[in-house]
């Protein structure tokens, strides 16, 4: 359902690939008559999926801000602004060499409050209510390994997404993330072609699968939906309880599931 007058102008930032390709065809599907902006870094599969979709294509970097700036102007406030730009450089800290520490937070943080604020401040000056959705991560709320500066820039993301939000509430304006969990897609996708990884991933997955672009794509759309109306400054997590799940996977002896207590046996421990 859509928010605010309709057809609803909507920018998805990354949508040339990955999960912001599936949001971004998500809306097309939903409202045929939406007015789409794909900003993407790589013009080629920007251009792929905006000619699919009769959308919007603009080559230029979220951390380009007159480019930004120059897109805004030309396509009007966005009603829907959909951040999902997004990079990650592999390495262990210690070998980390600050440049690659700067371009990931240059991008996935900075980049991401440069679209938001552009879009905010077009909205404001029109009048017009409206909702951005940042992608995030569960890696912005658990530690990963040699995933270098994504996670912290994911984590200064979720605090900016709630940050934007009390500020430009009273504008209308709410501002949400989404933080996907093992998602066999986007940026994630050569971890999930070793069968093994994959296959161990999985099993620790309390829902039993890998999530897909759809699942995160559903989020969004939902976040983005008058449904969502009352809700700001928040991130919903789509892992299928992979974040939560370190209690309740650890080994436990049978006392502890109180069998031969209570005559049944459960997760009810207190580990
Ligand atoms: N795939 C996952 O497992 C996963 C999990 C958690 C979060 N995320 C987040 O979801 C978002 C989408 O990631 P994805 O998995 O689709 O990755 P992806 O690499 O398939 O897509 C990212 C897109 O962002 C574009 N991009 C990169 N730098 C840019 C820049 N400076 N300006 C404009 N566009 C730029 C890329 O060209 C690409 O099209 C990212 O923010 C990512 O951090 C992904």
């Amino acid at each position: 359902m859509s928010e605010g007058h309709a057809p609803r102008a909507v920018l998805v930032t990354g949508g040339g690939s990955g999960l912001g390709e599936a949001i971004a065809r998500r809306f097309a599907a939903e409202e045929p008559t939406a007015r789409i902006a794909i900003l993407d870094a790589n013009g080629e599969g920007a251009q792929r999926v905006a000619s699919d979709l009769g959308a919007r294509c603009v080559a230029g970097s979220v951390t380009d801000e007159a480019a930004v700036d120059a897109a805004l102007d030309d396509f009007g406030p966005p009603d829907v602004t959909v951040c999902a730009a997004g990079i990650v450089r592999f390495g262990p800290l210690l070998d980390l060499d600050a440049n690659a520490w700067r371009e990931v937070l240059d991008v996935n943080l900075t980049g991401t409050f440069i679209v938001a604020r552009a879009a905010a401040g077009r909205l404001v000056a029109a009048g017009r209510p409206g909702s951005i959705v940042a992608l995030t991560s569960i890696n912005g709320r658990a530690p990963g390994l040699h995933a270098g500066a994504y996670g912290p820039s994911k984590a200064g993301l979720g605090l900016l997404v709630r940050q934007m939000a009390q500020e430009w509430a009273p504008h209308g304006i709410r501002v949400n993330a989404v933080a996907p969990g093992l998602i066999d897609g986007g940026m994630s996708a050569p971890i999930y072609a070793d069968a093994k990884i994959r296959a161990a991933r999985e099993a620790r997955v309390p829902l039993g699968r890998l999530g897909t672009a759809a699942d995160v794509a559903d989020a969004v759309y939902w976040l983005a939906s008058a449904n969502a109306g009352y809700i700001t400054g928040q991130e919903l997590v789509v892992d299928g309880g992979v974040t939560d799940s370190v209690m309740a996977t650890l080994p436990r002896p049978a006392v502890v599931d109180g069998v031969g207590q209570s005559g049944q046996s459960g997760r009810s421990g207190q580990d």
